[in-house]
């Protein structure tokens, strides 16, 4: 899909690096093909020596004739990055951000017109290729471009599409997600403690669950709920756990967590 694509990944951050990785590694684009930009020349070497491929600080000279841009800075830096590649952005480039609460609009609108837009919302575990990534198309996107769009992003995980509208609840479920199960994870694992099991024993203990009933649910395709079942043996252990995380309200706080948080990404979305 990507052979022979040329690809500029105008900041190549944390964000950036694990996708440049990722398509490495997948075999798919030759590094020759890649170019990195970042806004230090400090930052130079860390992406030639870590990524193996070219790192300039110009965006200009890296997005001119590129068939792929990937805009990978942080939000507060997207308009002066789109000011800056204006003249040489052409119609027949896909421009991919990644950047939080920047909507397709506020991209499009920096660029000449008919320039083709995907937002994406990736999560964090994507630096681990486990992310989960939420694509949306802009105006004039096509879909050869979505298909190109969505196999990149498979490089560092899994990958859905979802209209623009929805951008800010994925913000608050996916994208802010690995938090809330960091806290699960930890409280569980103090749990442990408070047994009498090491830490960094509680710790895996948890978290290796915590992968393995993920595994389930997405392998199996069953509903969480039947999974839960399946665990929870009449008059057993796991029905009194159970009963105590209805009476500490687990699911309206997770599901409150979530709504609160798309919310305050609703007020952050830049639009103009
Ligand atoms: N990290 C994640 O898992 C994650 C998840 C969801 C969304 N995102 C989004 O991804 C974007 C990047 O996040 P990140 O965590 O990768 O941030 P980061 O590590 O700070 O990377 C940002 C990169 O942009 C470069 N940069 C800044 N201004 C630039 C400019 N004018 N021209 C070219 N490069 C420039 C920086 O260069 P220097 O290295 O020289 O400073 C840096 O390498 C953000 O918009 C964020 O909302 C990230």
């Amino acid at each position: 899909m990507l052979k022979g694509k040329r690809i500029a990944i105008v900041g190549a951050g944390k964000l950036g690096e694990a996708l440049v990785t990722g398509l490495l590694h997948r075999g798919d684009v030759e590094s020759k093909h890649i170019i990195a930009t970042v806004a230090r020349t400090d930052s130079l070497q860390r992406v030639r020596e870590r990524l193996e491929v070219e790192a300039i600080t110009d965006n200009r000279t890296a997005v001119t004739g590129r068939d792929v841009v990937l805009l990978a800075v942080k939000p507060q830096n997207m308009a002066k990055v789109l000011k800056e590649i204006y003249p040489v952005a052409q119609t027949n480039q896909l421009f991919i951000s990644v950047a939080a609460s920047v909507t397709t609009a506020f991209i499009e609108e920096r660029l000449p017109e008919g320039c083709s837009v995907i937002r994406v919302m990736p999560n964090t575990p994507a630096l681990l290729n486990e992310g989960m990534s939420v694509l949306c198309n802009g105006k004039n996107v096509s879909k050869e471009q979505q298909a190109i769009a969505e196999y990149i992003f498979g490089a560092v995980g899994r990958t859905a599409f979802l209209d623009e509208k929805l951008m800010d609840a994925v913000t608050g479920l996916s994208g802010s997600g690995p938090a809330y199960i960091y806290v699960v994870i930890e409280a569980l694992a103090e749990a442990g403690v408070k047994l009498g099991i090491p830490r960094d024993v509680s710790t895996l203990l948890v978290a290796q669950t915590m992968l393995g009933a993920a595994r389930m649910t997405l392998e199996t395709g069953q509903h969480p709920a039947l999974l839960k079942d399946t665990v929870t043996t009449p008059a057993g252990c796991t029905i009194d756990g159970l009963m105590e995380l209805e009476e500490g309200k687990l699911r309206v706080t997770l599901v409150k967590a979530v709504v609160k948080a798309a919310e305050r990404a609703r007020e952050l979305v830049r639009t103009e």
